[in-house]
């Protein structure tokens, strides 16, 4: 902790919590930033590898209602298979924890307080899609229809999967909820908090047009393209919903703060845990405070659908934490990949299309899987996962 060596946070995406995880997530984010980790450790410089599973949302709620089980059930049984085969794999974290840790909930409704005091949370009335049949609000997942902004059929209530948009749920073509099937949705009034992204846009659009040279095109252009459109604007980070950390204020029972909110929180909250548990409480601050270590450099790993919240709303809540003398770095980089897609479509754990990570680990070695994985990995387009290629690679590359 004394030494001078350069200080590297490899922070790798959350994988909720909601089923075995499949070779796609495992060869966009998973594999990359442990072959960055071991190279940077390699060459002497002090590296902290974080992440954990993201517990909350309705990607959990969504499969406990289809498993049968509690939420708390299918985070405790998909926590410990994503472990098995992460200690399987050989991925080398230095921890991996999930964001239902009483820090993690501390450090999140900290800044949560935070962002409100200093008037960057405010209080909005919100029309949202309300499902009559099923008496509930729409919240992210539980509704589906057509992409404002590019036609996909199958889009999900915050977040387009085939163009990476985030938007309102209120702009989707067609919604239909993901209980009933109900299309005669109503818009009904629902109080909410939201992040004032608007104040945001110009000091982002600053941040993105500096020193980003190092940055991968797909994630710079797209950065950049959202942001010269200057419509951030407010957007709600809490959502009618019984699962997820509760908001710090009396009054708010029957409310949650929205899972994207919390997530990405946790590179910092899981950094803070770490030094905890190396009995160095203040330790995590050579990698994040800007006051202690202003030269850390910090990546995040991740899917390309990751990008805006990792690139604009992650910036932005760091950016609006920022106190007088008080200030956490911002990511040094965020390589973005593409997806390793399954014979013409996306790998997609929630739809049921998956080779597993799991699965697979007991048929081959992961040797076998490191290396393919690692040279079909997808960094500048998608790229077609086949087992024809994988026999291959591994009898005449591999083994030869
Ligand atoms: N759970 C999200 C996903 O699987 C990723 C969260 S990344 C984090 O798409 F930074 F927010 F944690
Ligand atoms: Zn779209």
């Amino acid at each position: 902790m004394t030494s001078n060596a350069q200080k590297i946070l490899v922070g790798v995406a959350w994988p909720y919590a909601n089923g075995e995880k499949h070779i796609g997530q495992i060869a966009g984010a998973y594999l990359p930033p442990d072959i960055f980790a071991r190279y940077q450790r390699m060459a002497g410089n002090d590296v902290l590898m974080v992440s954990g599973s993201d517990t909350h949302g309705t990607p959990v709620t969504l499969k406990a209602d289809a498993e049968g089980l509690t939420t708390a059930q299918v985070v405790d049984k998909y926590h410990e298979l994503f472990v098995e085969g992460c200690v399987a794999m050989g991925l080398t974290f230095d921890l991996y924890t999930h964001t239902d840790t009483q820090n993690h909930w501390d450090v999140t409704q900290q800044m949560f307080l935070r962002h409100l005091e200093a008037g960057y949370i405010y209080q909005a009335v919100q029309q949202q899609l309300y499902d009559p049949q099923a008496k509930r609000f729409l919240a992210d997942r539980y509704v589906e229809g057509t992409c404002p902004f590019c036609g996909y059929p199958e889009a999900r209530g915050d977040q387009c999967d085939n163009c990476g948009r985030i938007y309102d749920a209120l702009e989707l073509k067609n919604p239909r909820s993901k209980i009933t099937g109900n299309t005669d949705l109503e818009v009904r009034e629902t109080e909410h908090f939201f992040l004032d992204m608007g104040k945001l846009n110009q000091p982002l659009l600053d941040w993105i047009n500096t020193g980003k040279e190092h940055w991968r095109p797909n994630v710079l252009n797209f950065t950049r393209g959202q942001l010269e459109l200057k419509e951030l604007r407010g957007r709600p980070i809490t959502r009618d919903i019984d699962w997820g950390i509760t908001i710090p204020l009396a009054g708010y029972d029957d409310k949650r703060i929205y899972v994207w909110y919390d997530a990405v929180i946790g590179y910092l909250s899981a950094a803070i845990e770490w030094a905890g548990l190396v009995g160095e409480a203040d330790a995590w601050r050579a990698w994040w405070d800007a006051g202690v270590n202003p030269d850390a450099l910090i990546y995040n790993f991740i899917g390309k659908d990751n990008i805006p919240f990792h690139t604009i709303i992650w910036p932005g809540m760091l950016i609006y934490n920022a106190g007088e003398g008080d200030r956490l770095n911002l990511p040094y980089d965020v390589p973005a990949n593409e997806y390793l897609n399954l014979g013409g479509g996306k790998f997609s754990t929630s739809r049921g299309r998956v080779i597993g990570f799991n699965t697979v680990l007991r048929q081959f070695q992961p040797e076998a899987w490191r290396y393919v994985l690692t040279a079909m990995a997808p960094e500048n387009a998608d790229v077609e996962f086949t087992w024809q290629e994988f026999m291959e690679r591994v009898n005449n590359e591999l083994v030869a």
